[in-house]
């Protein structure tokens, strides 16, 4: 298999290249990543003399081609994506430009140079918020914000694609993901590096939401059992038992680094009416291909807070770069006020 993995700079896609180049080493794996603000070359450190690496965006349709052409790319994975719903608050325009336009672009080249595979990786924020019972790989798209939104478009131009052109394409949607190399702005790394600064964190409102949580090990894997096994033109949702409020998760970060509950600071949800209250998938068309997740949530959170710990030469960095203490000044700096 030749395989070209876009986004592996950042947190699911640089795990999914560890598990594949562990997993058979006869996989030739070429990266395609912009090194935009959440993709570093410090995730890839460990592999990167095994694999070969292009910089630059999925957007770029000469470059994809001559990605393509020049390496006899066979089978493609998209984790390329603008990823933080906080962010598409802000300003959403790249969030479109990468989520939507980047998979067209990456549709088309896959059409014109015939490659086995595509998948495109998504997630179950497509679909919505749910109250009670799970979504399935058939519930309705409802995305509420634009983040979501253009996350949507990428998958609805996958669909086209296959049922319009035959491009064998796989969508798999998954949950909220947590484990190692994840970039400190989602709930769990966000939380981390704040509180091993000292620092207080933000919870939005009283934490009620609900996230499935599944370990990135274990979201990798279901990626890998897709592409090899999932059949053209079909998703899979990629997902596992675990759903924890928010202030449940927050409970066991605080009481794994031995810190109270004077270290949350609940603030006015800057999400309002777009917070999604709960996320629940049924993964079992997934599961009827052999995929189990294996790591437990609490298992798999204890060796999460351990690595962030232990890796602060990872993070360090990240959170000192002026252009992520901008980010956390333009959305944290009014309800955090003296905590920033
Ligand atoms: P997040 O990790 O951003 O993922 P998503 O929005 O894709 O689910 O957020 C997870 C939950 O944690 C969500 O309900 C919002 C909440 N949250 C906070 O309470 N405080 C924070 O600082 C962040 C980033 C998230």
């Amino acid at each position: 298999m030749k395989l070209l993995v876009t986004g592996a700079a950042g947190f699911i896609g640089s795990n999914f290249v560890r598990l594949v180049l562990d997993t058979d080493p006869t996989v030739q794996v070429t990266v395609l990543d912009a090194l935009r603000y959440s993709g570093n070359l410090s995730t890839m450190a460990d592999f990167l003399p095994r694999i070969r690496f292009v910089r630059g965006e999925i957007q770029d349709r000469g470059l994809v081609d001559q990605v393509l052409r020049e390496y006899h790319v066979t089978h493609l994975v998209n984790f390329a994506a603008e990823s933080h719903n906080d962010r598409s608050l802000l300003d959403n325009s790249s969030f479109v430009q990468t989520n939507t336009l980047g998979v067209q672009v990456l549709l088309e080249a896959a059409r014109k140079h015939g490659l086995e595979r595509i998948l495109h990786v998504s997630t179950d924020e497509v679909y919505g918020s749910i109250a009670d019972g799970e979504f399935t790989e058939e519930s309705p798209l409802k995305p509420n914000t634009p983040y979501s939104a253009s996350k949507a478009g990428g998958d609805l131009l996958c669909r086209s694609h296959w049922v319009s052109f035959q491009t064998p394409v796989i969508v798999t949607r998954g949950g909220n993901t947590y484990g190692p190399y994840h970039y400190p702005e989602k709930l769990i790394p966000f939380f981390m590096v704040r509180l091993l600064s000292g620092k207080r964190v933000p919870l939005y409102g009283e934490g009620l939401q609900v996230r499935e949580w599944i370990h990135v090990k274990d979201h990798a894997s279901g990626i890998w059992t897709a592409l090899n096994k999932g059949e053209p033109g079909q998703v899979y949702n990629v997902g596992d038992v675990n759903e924890r409020q928010n202030r449940e998760v927050v409970d066991f970060l605080l009481s794994q680094l031995g810190l109270d509950s004077t270290y949350v600071k609940k603030i006015p949800d800057p999400r309002q009416g777009a917070h999604d209250a709960r996320y629940s998938m049924n993964a079992s068309k997934l599961q009827a291909l052999g995929w189990r997740p294996s790591t437990g949530f609490e298992d798999g959170l204890e060796d999460t807070v351990k690595w962030y710990c232990d890796n602060e030469e990872w993070w360090r960095p990240i959170v000192q770069n002026e252009s992520y203490k901008a980010f956390v000044r333009a959305f944290y700096g009014r309800s955090l006020g003296d905590d920033l």
